[in-house]
């Protein structure tokens, strides 16, 4: 079996976490190959719930779980995670990669400082210091997981730097302490752990954080995250060979959301909006803002998976659709006068952009039940896989495991 990358398509809380624990049973390990603990992937396991930011979602599959050298690592999260793992009465088997790049308090402190300094214009960035330390690491300044734990660990020039625009650093000793030690003994290489497990006849799954349209370079910058979201990106940001991506399978939710700013051409403002916010639980999963909540953008999602080769589609979050009137698809933008469904050219004047509905028929008050789609629901499926030419095969109809349905097989 080929390895499975799970991206997202949207503005990230597409429900990736979800497929990812529905799927891993069929693997042997869950990777995570990007973004760091901005990311919040949330499950729901018979009315308990989950959130797991750096931890790969496969931990409650029990699977071989591995952080990839293209993530940001904040070994101080990590350890909460491994604490409330090992609370549960559980042992997460994990291997993060030795070039992972650290954040330590002092990323954090810039990501707040930079926010600050942008003012009205603020990203609404989730201030886990993610886009410093990548930035710290294009400028050769941070150390690595590795470096803690081999004893090569060397802040100076990056004090020094800090210094320059930062008041009243905290003595960074008991940080470096704390973190050596939740990584001792579970660094390593990870590209080459997967390519052995792979060599063995085993599969592995990418988990993707965040969405296509957060790319730092192809999503709607400057309002993105500070790393690559693409599934283009797994090969990078673990080390391995190109082809060993493997399939492509991209999660939407049947409707939008963005947290945080930035353009969004299809954002529902007033109570239908207020109404899906509220039913889909859409308050973000690592700061606690509301989401904001738009109708499904046909013009973003077509970009998405041309851009990503996405093989198969996973769309999520269905059941939410059934408690709102409207139901609305957005198949194109006016800017300036002129409409165009390519998201690449609205791209640079996307804040302008008028969206042109289509009108579906309305999910209001269906009951969707396991394993059964009802009328709405699967010309909405038709319509994108008519739209998007690839299959929709896993649709998602509540935040419990069971309410997954699998449609090819
Ligand atoms: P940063 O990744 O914290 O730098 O934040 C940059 C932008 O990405 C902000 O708009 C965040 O709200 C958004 N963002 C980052 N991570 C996630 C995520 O996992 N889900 C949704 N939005 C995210
Ligand atoms: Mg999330």
């Amino acid at each position: 079996m080929r390895n499975l990358c799970i991206v997202g398509l949207q503005w990230g809380d597409e429900g990736k976490g979800k497929i990812v624990d529905f799927y891993a049973d069929r693997f042997e390990g869950v990777v995570r190959y990007n973004g760091g603990s901005n990311a919040g992937h949330t499950i729901v396991i018979g009315g308990r719930m989950f959130v797991f930011h750096l931890l790969p979602s496969g931990y409650l599959k029990k699977k071989k779980l591995l952080i990839g050298p293209g993530v940001a690592l904040d070994p101080l999260t990590l350890d909460g995670e491994l604490q409330l793992v090992r609370n549960e009465g559980g042992e997460a088997d994990l291997l993060i990669d030795e070039r992972c790049t650290l954040v330590t308090p002092f990323e954090k402190q810039m990501d707040a400082f930079i926010e600050t300094l942008r003012g009205e214009n603020a990203l609404g960035t989730t201030k886990r210091g993610i886009g410093p330390s990548y930035a710290m690491r294009a400028l050769r300044l941070t150390p690595r997981a590795g470096d803690l734990v081999n004893g090569t660990f060397d802040m100076d020039a990056a004090i020094s730097f800090y210094k320059t625009f930062m008041k009243d650093l905290p003595d960074l000793g008991p940080w470096k302490e704390e973190s050596r030690k939740v990584l001792a003994g579970r660094t390593g290489n990870v590209g080459e752990s997967i390519m052995a497990m792979n060599e063995a006849g085993h599969s592995v799954l990418f988990e993707g954080a965040q969405g296509v349209l957060l790319d730092l370079v192809y999503g709607t910058y400057p309002y993105v995250t500070g790393a690559h979201t693409i599934a283009n990106y797994v090969p990078a940001g673990l080390g391995i060979p190109n082809t060993s991506l493997g399939d492509v399978m991209g999660v939407a939710k049947a409707y939008t959301t963005r947290v945080g700013g930035g353009p969004f051409p299809t954002e529902i403002l007033g109570e239908t909006g207020e109404k899906i916010r509220t039913e889909g639980k859409e308050y973000g999963a690592t700061t606690g803002r509301p989401r904001r909540v738009g109708w499904l953008d046909l013009v973003g999602l077509k970009y998405a998976v041309r851009l990503n080769g996405v093989s198969e589609l996973a769309l999520t979050k269905l059941d939410i659709l059934a408690k709102v009137k409207e139901m609305k698809v957005c198949i194109a933008y006016s800017i300036d006068g002129e409409e165009t469904s390519n998201f690449s050219r609205a791209l640079p004047k996307l804040a302008a952009a008028k969206p042109v509905y289509m009108d579906m028929p309305s999910f209001f008050g269906v009951e969707l039940r396991e394993h059964q789609l009802p009328g709405p629901a699967q010309n909405l499926v038709e319509f994108l896989e008519n739209e998007l030419k690839v299959k929709v095969t896993l649709v998602s109809m509540g935040e419990e495991r069971s309410a997954t349905m699998k449609r090819h097989a």
